[in-house]
């Protein structure tokens, strides 16, 4: 399979890139710092520079071409402001499904997160609230579009090393769940077009990761 992963030099993006270039996948990273670049073929895997805050759909489809599937894995990280929230985490998102349409790559799976709806609650941090609505924002982008995506919503991510099993349903109880195990669903995920059409949550847990994917409830005829 061939996979473009759109922030690939992110910390789930190279764990991502490792385990499926490991297994004779052909991994693509979109990293917008030509620095990172060795990074990702030290991870197994080719980079291409392209900042998806300036980019437009048509160069990041370019960067799609040929490819089995797409996966967002990017994000403007703790440190930032609201600004990037919603540039990198809602709208470069939205421009990923746009480049993966024109480029007619129908898989995608993006990585979301749990609490999505909590924006609004008292006591949320400004910033959080910015990030939470750009990650409501950009699934519903996401869903508009005629693609087979599967969005996957994280707990509280840790850098754990893989436990190789998950909670992984609609619906779970809040939790963490380590950076590895994230990546090691994603690429289950990618394995099983079966799963597109699906918004699941994801924390540690007893399932082993390809029982828990095949677990998951299916919306579509296969
Ligand atoms: N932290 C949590 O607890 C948590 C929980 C649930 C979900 N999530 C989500 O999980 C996802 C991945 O998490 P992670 O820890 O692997 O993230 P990460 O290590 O922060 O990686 C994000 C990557 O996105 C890249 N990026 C940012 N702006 C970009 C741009 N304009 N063009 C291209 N790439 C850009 C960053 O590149 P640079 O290195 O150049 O900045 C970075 O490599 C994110 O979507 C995050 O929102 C996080």
């Amino acid at each position: 399979m061939r996979i473009v992963i759109a922030g690939g030099h992110g910390k789930i993006a190279l764990l991502l890139t490792r385990l499926a270039a490991g297994r004779g996948d052909t991994v693509v990273g979109l990293v917008r710092n030509p620095d990172h670049v060795q990074d990702v073929r030290d991870h197994g895997g080719d980079a291409v520079v392209l900042d998806l805050e300036s980019a437009s759909a048509e160069q990041v489809a370019a960067a799609l071409a040929g490819a089995d599937a797409a996966v967002f894995a990017a994000g403007a990280g703790p440190g930032s402001g609201t600004a990037r929230k919603e540039t990198v985490d809602r709208d470069a998102a939205a421009l990923l499904a746009d480049a993966a349409l024109i480029a007619g790559v129908r898989r995608h799976v993006q990585i979301s997160a749990m609490g999505i709806d909590r924006a609004d609650d008292p006591g949320v941090d400004e910033v959080f609230a910015v990030y939470l609505r750009a990650k409501d924002a950009a699934e519903r982008a996401l869903r508009d579009r005629d693609l087979d995506w599967t969005i996957l919503r994280p707990g509280r991510l840790t850098d754990d090393p893989a436990v190789g099993a998950v909670a992984l349903a609609e619906s779970v109880e809040p939790g963490a769940v380590s950076r590895a195990d994230v990546a090691a669903v994603v690429l289950a995920l990618l394995d099983d077009p079966g799963t597109a059409g699906l918004t699941v949550e994801l924390v540690g847990g007893g399932t082993p990761v390809a029982e828990a994917v095949q677990s998951l409830p299916r919306t579509r005829a296969e």
